[in-house]
């Protein structure tokens, strides 16, 4: 099987997670690959495999810089993603009470639009919680590779 993780962060704190989940997953059987968001466009769900949305959220509730190229192209062209399967690891504050984790929820909003199939829950990690974000990423992935 193959998983794919896309990133999308403003500061690294997914992209941390997004290594640690691939430590746990890759596992050989598993093949994991991590792509930052910068450059992809909505073609990405494409290929072969699962996709986790690794993704933070800044400004009021927006999708980070890097990730608006994918989350734009895939509202304009609308592709239909009915095969593909995802999971979301989102990256909030709860400081932000009224648009916590808004960026992983953007992106849970518009691909299960486009027909995509959410596994597992939506994860909603909580920067002011005192967790490390990097140790739940590793926990969450590997309950999220049994679900799927
Ligand atoms: C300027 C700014 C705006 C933010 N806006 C939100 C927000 O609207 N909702 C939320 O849940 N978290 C918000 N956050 C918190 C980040 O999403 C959180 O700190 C996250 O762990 C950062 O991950 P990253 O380093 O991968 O970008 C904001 C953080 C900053 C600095």
């Amino acid at each position: 099987m193959k998983i794919h993780i896309l990133v999308g962060t403003m500061t690294g704190t997914a992209q941390l997670c997004a290594q640690e989940m691939e430590l746990a997953l890759d596992d050989g059987d598993t093949q994991v690959e991590t792509l930052l968001m910068d450059d992809l466009d909505g073609s990405v769900f494409e290929r072969e495999g699962v996709f986790l949305i690794c993704t933070s959220t800044y400004g009021q509730g927006d999708v980070p810089d890097n990730a608006r190229k994918l989350y734009e192209d895939l509202g304009a062209k609308r592709p239909d993603l009915s095969k593909v399967r995802y999971g979301v690891f989102g990256l909030g504050d709860r400081t932000y009470a009224e648009t916590f984790n808004f960026g992983g929820k953007k992106f849970d909003d518009l691909l299960a639009g486009l027909g995509a199939k959410r596994v597992g829950e939506r994860h909603k990690h909580d920067a002011s919680s005192g967790v490390l974000p990097e140790e739940t990423a590793l926990e969450w992935s590997k309950e999220w590779l049994a679900l799927l």
